[in-house]
C-alpha cells in the first residue's frame, strides 16, 4: 500500500456487503416502442428477462437483499419477481411441476424491494434513491441493463469487484478496454495500477462520455460498482452534466478526490442490452449455448450467412 493509499475512517466498512441498488428505471428510448409499456431490463435473452441475469449474478455473489429502481412500467418488473398462484395452478393441473420451480426461484433466493424514480433525471439521481435502504452502509450497484460473463472458470463479476472492495475496503468499479472512438458513449477512468495487483487501478479523475481527444484513457465503466455510503452526499453534490442527466460518473469523480476509489479491469464480456446490435449479440450468443435451442439456431444462421 502506498501512503496515499489509506482506506476512509467510515464506520461500518468492515461488514460485508450484503445489498445493492439495481437501477431499472431509464426511457430506454434506444428501444422504443417495445419500451412503451415494459422496460428495457424485462427484454429476454431467450426465454429469461435480462434484469433477472442481473439478479442472479448479484445473489450469486453473496447479495441476499436488492431494491431494484423502476420507473413508469414498474408493474411488469414487480410481477415478474412476485408469486404468481393463476400460473402455478395451471402449470399443477397440466402436470409441469419442474415450471413452477423455475418461475419460483429468484424471488425465494434474495429479499427484493422497489422505490419508483419518478422523474428520469439520470443514473445518479437513481442511484440517490437509494439512501434510505442502505443507510451507512457499503452497498453495490448493478446496472439492470446490463448482462456481464466473464470468462470460463472465473468467479461472477459483482464477486470479483467485491474482492477488490473487501481487500481495499474502498469503493471500486469495473472497467474494460474499449476501442479508442467508442470512448464517447462510456465513463472513463484515469488512474494507476497499484504496486501488487496491475489490474487494480487508483483512481485519479473519472469522466462521463469524453470526446476522443480529451480521454484519459480507453477504460469504460462495465456497469458494476461498489460504493461506500459517501457516494450519496457526492451525488447531492453533482449538478446537470452530460445530455441533461445527474450522472453517477461525475459523483464518483467527486468521492475519488475525497477518498480512496479503485477501478477493476476485468477480461469479462460486456453486453448493454439497451443497444440494439448488443441485445441481438446477447441473444444469439446465448441462444447458441443453450443445448435445446442450439442446434436449430445455428443451421439457421449458418444457412442465412450464406444467402445474405
Ligand atoms: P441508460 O444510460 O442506458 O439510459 O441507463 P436510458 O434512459 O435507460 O436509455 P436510452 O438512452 O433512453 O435508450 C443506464 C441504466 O440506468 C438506468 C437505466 O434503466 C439503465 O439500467 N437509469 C437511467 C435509471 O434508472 N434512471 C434514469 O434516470 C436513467
Amino acid at each position: 500500500m502506498t501512503p496515499t493509499d489509506h482506506p476512509p475512517a467510515t464506520a461500518g466498512h468492515r461488514a460485508a456487503v450484503r445489498k445493492a441498488v439495481i437501477p431499472a428505471a431509464g426511457m430506454g428510448t434506444r428501444f422504443l416502442p417495445a419500451t412503451k409499456s415494459m422496460p428495457k431490463e424485462m427484454l429476454p435473452i431467450v426465454d429469461k428477462p435480462v434484469l433477472q441475469f442481473v439478479i442472479e449474478e448479484a445473489v450469486a455473489s453473496g447479495i441476499d437483499d436488492i431494491l431494484i429502481v423502476t420507473g413508469r412500467a414498474k408493474r411488469a418488473v414487480e410481477n415478474h419477481f412476485d408469486f404468481n398462484p393463476e400460473l402455478e395452478a395451471f402449470l399443477a393441473s397440466v402436470g409441469k411441476p419442474e415450471l413452477i420451480d423455475q418461475i419460483r426461484d429468484i424471488g425465494n433466493r434474495a429479499r427484493i424491494h422497489y422505490i419508483r424514480q419518478k422523474l428520469q433525471l439520470g443514473l445518479g439521481d437513481a442511484i440517490r434513491l437509494g439512501r434510505d435502504h442502505v443507510g451507512d452502509q457499503p452497498f453495490a450497484v448493478l446496472l439492470g441493463d446490463t448482462i456481464i460473463e466473464p470468462p470460463e472458470g472465473q468467479k461472477p463479476g459483482l464477486r470479483q469487484l467485491l474482492d477488490v472492495f473487501e481487500e481495499r475496503r474502498a469503493s471500486a468499479v469495473a472497467v474494460h478496454r474499449v476501442p479508442r472512438e467508442w470512448v464517447g458513449r462510456y465513463g472513463i477512468v484515469d488512474g494507476a495500477p497499484v504496486a501488487a495487483n496491475p489490474n487494480v487501478l487508483r483512481l485519479r479523475r473519472l469522466v462521463e462520455k469524453p470526446p476522443v481527444a480529451d480521454a484519459p484513457s480507453n477504460l469504460a465503466i462495465a456497469g458494476r460498482y461498489v460504493f461506500t455510503p459517501e457516494i450519496f452526499g457526492c451525488i447531492d453534490a453533482t449538478g446537470q452534466g452530460v445530455g441533461g442527466e445527474i450522472q453517477l460518473t461525475d459523483a464518483m469523480d467527486l468521492l475519488a478526490r475525497q477518498q480512496p476509489m479503485y477501478a477493476l479491469s476485468w477480461q469479462a464480456r460486456r453486453y448493454d442490452i439497451g443497444n440494439r446490435v448488443e441485445y441481438a449479440k446477447c441473444f444469439v450468443d446465448f441462444a447458441l449455448r443453450r443445448p435445446e435451442t442450439a442446434k436449430a439456431l445455428r443451421e439457421h444462421l449458418l444457412q442465412a450467412l450464406a444467402g445474405s
